[in-house]
Order: structure tokens, then sequence, then C-alpha cells
């Protein structure tokens, strides 16, 4: 299987995410972005704003990769795609126990789709959208956690 998909909320994309989606983008034909619709927590930025994010700096990245947004079920949208893997990336054993179980799941309801992890780069390891937001809710600089244009567009939402 050569299409992967890489989905999340990315509210907002982090340098994380930018490094597991670059290290994806090498290992598979094809790479497919897969935006959540709906995030399970209220989100900081719109749909719009997250697909337009992450499509903005894969691209100054250099990361070949397509952005799409998916509603409902990921299995739903790896199988339009015709893509058999699911790529997450891991920080710790925290993330693990929340991955595993809806890996296993996904390969249930999903005809077989595999997840793929990614350990997640020890300089990155203890980013998360959510600590980005917290950080900047309470006046704090968020520089080196998110690309610079990330990290102007958070400060400009908060304002
Ligand atoms: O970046 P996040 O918020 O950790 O991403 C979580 C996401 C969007 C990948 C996950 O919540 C998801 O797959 N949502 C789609 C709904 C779904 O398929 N749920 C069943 C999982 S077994």
């Amino acid at each position: 299987m050569t299409i992967a998909v890489y989905p999340g909320s990315f509210d907002p994309p982090t340098l994380g995410h930018i490094d597991i989606a670059r290290r994806a983008a090498g290992l598979f034909a094809r790479l497919v972005i897969g935006v959540s619709t709906r995030p399970g927590k209220a989100p900081l930025f719109t749909l719009d704003e997250r697909l337009a994010m992450i499509a903005r700096e894969l691209a100054a990245a250099g990361i070949a990769a397509e952005v799409r947004a998916f509603d409902g079920l990921l299995t739903d949208f790896t199988r339009a795609i015709g893509a058999g893997t699911i790529v997450r990336g891991l920080r710790g054993a925290m993330d693990f126990d929340y991955e595993q179980p809806q890996a296993a799941l996904n390969r249930r309801i999903g005809g077989g789709v595999e997840t793929i992890f990614l350990a997640a780069d020890p300089a990155l390891q203890p980013i998360s959208s959510t600590l980005v937001k917290e950080i900047a809710r309470g006046g704090g600089a968020v520089d080196g956690l998110v690309p610079p244009g990330i990290a102007a567009e958070i400060r400009a939402k908060l304002a």
C-alpha cells in the first residue's frame, strides 16, 4: 500500500506535525493530510484556517502532500482515497494509550487499514497543539514550537 493518510485536528499545526509529515512523505508514494472537520474540543481555528495553515506550511517546508478535509469516520476517508495506512506521531506512553485502541478498531472496521506510528523527534517531543494554545492564551511565546507564520496567526487570533 503506497498511499498513506496522516490525520489530525491541526489546531494549529506545530513543528511536530510538520516533522511527522516530512518523514511520512519520505515513506509513501502519496501522502494525504486529513484535517478533521470535527475536532474533539472547540477549535481555535476554523476548518478553512486549519486547511490553509497546514497546506501553506507543508509547501514552505517542501513537503509533497495533499491536504484534504474529512468528516465522519477516518476509515471512510482512507477507503475513499484508497489509502492502506494511517500515520500518527507518538510523543510518549500517553499518546500510545490513546492511539492503540483507535488503531485496533480502525483496522477492524476499516478493512484491515494499518496504523503506523512515527516516534516524535526528541527535540519536538513535548510540543502539542493543546499546550501551544495554552501558552499563547497565557501570553507566552510559542516561537520554536510552531512555524513562524503560525505563531503570528495565533497571536492575531487571540488579540
Ligand atoms: O490531532 P488529533 O485531534 O489527535 O486527531 C484525532 C483524529 C482526528 C485523528 C481522530 O479523532 C479521528 O480519527 N477522528 C475521526 C473519527 C473516527 O474515525 N473515530 C473512530 C476512531 S476508532
